[in-house]
């Protein structure tokens, strides 16, 4: 538990062209995305990802949903591709497979059988880059034998309630860093452990403190953002440490910008979407 195992995040030029393309880019290279989330009433988790990726330069977004839902993301995601669910309100089988870059799993996406055995399946076959929040976290929690199955690299997102449910309770901050560090280092996964000062850890318990966020943040819908967000610079970062410190990083900002503009109450995770053109113009 040394010293130099810690530091605070800052953009450097490095960082800003991790996400620059070519001129001849083509969709390829900036990636395809799929999102699994939400669900039947619960579709706002999907469209608030999907709108972060989108507004964060990916290439081709899918969204997997169930034949109910189909109208709702037409209708809010012109962009979007949709894998039809044909598997009733839960989700049967990955639709994606491995022609995608990236993928996020978990966002009110629910504890059915099928979304658990769904999540299974992902973790024994995927090969990209995956995320997983929220209900996919709850989901490893309570079905301890899956946490063997993690890829290496894999990117998880709790907040510290959802972090309490893997690693058990902890009763300060300090407690909280060394049960991210040791399960980081275990699972060999980089975990974002989302607060007031979001924490994120590598496989090696090498944790960066960001810096960028406020108040006004701590609104339901503010962690699918940034779900979308990680998704979207993913495939160009191609590095699960650099991708989180920086969607981190960019979604706080977003959030320091909408706080100026809008003010703490008014503030919401979409005006933090709109925001996310003023953030990448500061990376571009
Ligand atoms: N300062 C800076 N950032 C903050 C602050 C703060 N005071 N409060 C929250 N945030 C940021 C977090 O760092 C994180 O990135 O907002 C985001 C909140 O993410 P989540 O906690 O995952 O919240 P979200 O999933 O959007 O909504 C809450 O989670 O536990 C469930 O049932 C609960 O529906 C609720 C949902
Ligand atoms: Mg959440």
């Amino acid at each position: 538990n040394c010293i130099s195992d810690y530091s605070i995040y800052e953009l450097t030029k490095e960082l800003k062209l991790l996400l620059k393309v070519d001129s001849i880019a083509h969709k390829g290279i900036r990636g395809r995305a799929t999102i699994i989330a939400g669900g039947h009433a619960k579709m706002g988790a999907v469209i608030l990802a999907a709108k972060g990726t989108l507004h964060s330069g990916i290439g081709l977004l899918s969204v997997q949903v169930c034949p109910l839902c189909i109208d709702i993301i037409q209708n809010q995601i012109p962009e979007a591709l949709i894998l039809e669910d044909e598997n009733d309100y839960v989700l049967g089988s990955f639709l994606g497979y491995n022609k995608q870059d990236v993928l996020v799993f978990g966002p009110a996406i629910g504890f059915a059988n099928k979304t658990i055995k769904l999540l299974e399946e992902i973790l024994k076959t995927f090969k990209g880059q995956l995320i997983l929040d929220a209900d996919a976290i709850t989901i490893l929690a309570k079905n301890r034998e899956m946490l063997e199955l993690l890829p290496e690299g894999t990117i998880l997102t709790p907040h510290h309630g959802e972090f309490k449910r893997l690693v058990g309770n902890y009763s300060n901050n300090f407690e909280a860093l060394m049960q991210l560090k040791s399960f980081c280092k275990h699972h060999k996964v980089v975990v974002v452990l989302k607060g007031k000062f979001t924490a994120v850890c590598n496989e090696k318990g090498q944790v960066s403190f960001n810096t960028t966020g406020n108040q006004g943040m701590a609104k339901g819908g503010s962690g699918d953002l940034l779900c979308g967000i990680l998704a979207g610079i993913a495939p160009r970062v191609q590095n699960p440490f650099e991708t989180a410190k920086l969607a981190v990083y960019l979604h706080g900002f977003s959030g320091d910008i909408s706080l100026k503009e809008y003010g703490e109450n008014y503030m919401t995770p979409s005006t933090m979407i709109s925001n996310l053109k003023d953030t990448f113009k500061k990376v571009e």
